[in-house]
């Protein structure tokens, strides 16, 4: 048996949560695959709103498996928080949630060093979640990473001393103003390390999803991030650091690429970005103000105002080729509601000349986006449960953008909760 994927195909935040707790009691087994808790996956039912920062979002159905994969990096004081939430729902993780041993953990003084970076860049900065993920990537790409299975070994204190010291002194060489406390810091992070080593079984994970698939057990891999915030493909260097993108499922699972079957590719219905960098199409109008206000568009990890944009389909265009998208899900388009003519991008000026692929550099001063305008809506749409009753001008830009991407669109999203999912 295969394994599906469900990725981001803009700049994060575009309900990969909501879906995949939606598709969960299709599967099996639920694995994440790269980023950490920079990632913040909201999930609604029952009137109740979950944020899931580390743990996969199939973890609210009793019979699916829950693998936090190799891809990914662990805070273990984020983590204990976000098991201690799952408490009063009853969830018995210990037997639901299973950890790579070979995931590395982000340390205190990753998170330090991050903020350190940050505050040195001044104006040029990434605009990072600040939850170290560039520095904990650095130490797993530099070989000096400390991982989960560490924790089985007696000297891995040692292996942390040695490489909290040396963080130290790298943050004394960005010479910014930074004061922290660093034994506080310590106590509540080994704290959360014997925690998550008394509650949780560390895995082997490339053996658990290979003997499953040898079971003929359904796998479902949840990206984090989005294609545009992909280390290698996405808008460098405002990006994240590591691979969103299709790709690595394989290096962030040890699953082989020919196992994979369905990719699902998910976007909103506009464009939003949370952080610096380039965003062609974004809106510093009402309209992008009236997007931002219904869509509630705030980071669920930092709570900071998202960036609205209309769609771009020339970067969706890229991100279903990179992806290898066969299936596409569209989020919030309950959002565009009242709004009388909707834009979206499908060619760039860049350098005076019209392109229809995404150029190296999106920098505003070389690309000018280019729009065709549709109808909008006036009907509130979130009560809609089937593809029939939405307004006949949503359905014609759901096939536009199906017509432009040559890849059909599965599934509506008309609200966050569960239930707000027209399946077509
Ligand atoms: P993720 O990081 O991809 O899981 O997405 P986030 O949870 O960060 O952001 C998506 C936000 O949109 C959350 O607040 C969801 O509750 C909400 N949401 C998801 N789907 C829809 C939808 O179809 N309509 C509306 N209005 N909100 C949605
Ligand atoms: P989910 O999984 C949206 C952005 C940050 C910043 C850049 C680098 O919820 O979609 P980092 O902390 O990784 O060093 O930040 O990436 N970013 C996200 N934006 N959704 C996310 O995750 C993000 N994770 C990181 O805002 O611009
Ligand atoms: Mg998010």
């Amino acid at each position: 048996m295969g394994l599906d994927l469900l990725l981001g195909l803009q700049w994060g935040d575009e309900g990969k949560g909501k879906i995949v707790d939606v598709l969960t009691k299709n599967y099996d087994i639920i694995a994440r695959f790269q980023g950490g808790p920079n990632a913040g996956h909201t999930l609604k039912f029952d009137g109740i709103k979950h944020v899931l920062h580390t743990i996969p979002s199939g973890i609210f159905h009793p019979s699916a498996l829950n693998l936090v994969g190799n891809g990914v990096v662990i805070d273990p004081v984020i983590f204990r928080k976000e098991l201690e939430n799952l408490d009063k729902f009853q969830i018995d993780y210990h037997k639901s949630l299973l950890i790579s041993r070979k995931a590395h953990l982000i340390l205190p003084t990753h998170r330090l060093l991050d903020a350190a970076s940050e505050k040195s860049k001044g104006s040029k900065k990434i605009g990072s979640t600040l939850k170290g993920i560039g520095p904990t990537y650095m130490d797993k790409t530099g070989r000096n990473g400390i991982r989960i299975g560490d924790l089985e070994f007696p000297n891995w204190k040692e292996k942390y001393r040695e490489l909290a010291n040396k963080h130290e002194e790298l943050i004394a060489f960005y010479k910014v103003d930074l004061t922290y406390d660093l034994q506080k810091l310590e106590s509540d992070f080994f704290a959360a390390i014997d925690f998550i080593s008394n509650k949780l079984s560390f895995v082997d994970n490339e053996s658990v999803l290979a003997n499953a698939q040898a079971d003929h057990k359904k796998i479902l891999a949840e990206g984090a991030q989005g294609s545009l915030l992909d280390i290698d493909f996405g808008t460098y260097p405002f990006v994240t650091s590591s691979n969103t993108t299709a790709a690595g499922a394989c290096t962030g699972l040890g699953v082989a690429p020919n196992k994979i079957e369905d990719v699902f590719g998910i976007f909103k219905a506009y464009t939003t970005r949370v952080g610096s960098g380039p965003f062609p199409t974004e809106l510093f109008d009402e309209t992008g103000e009236q997007i931002a206000k219904v869509g509630n568009e705030f980071g669920a990890t930092t709570g900071r105002p998202r960036r609205c944009g209309w769609l771009d389909l020339v970067a969706l265009k890229y991100t279903v080729q990179v992806n290898g998208v066969t299936q596409l899900m569209m989020m919030k388009g309950d959002v565009l509601s009242g709004i009388d003519k909707l834009k979206i991008c499908t060619s760039y000026n860049y350098r005076g000349e019209t392109i229809y692929h995404l150029p190296f550099s999106l920098n505003e001063e070389n690309l000018t986006p280019k729009y065709i305008e549709m109808n909008g809506w006036e009907e509130d749409i979130t009560q809609c449960t089937s593809f029939d009753e939405l307004p006949s001008q949503l359905k014609e830009y759901v096939a536009f953008i199906e017509d432009f991407l040559e890849t059909p669109i599965r599934l509506v999203s008309v609200g966050p909760d569960r239930k707000q999912t027209i399946f077509r």
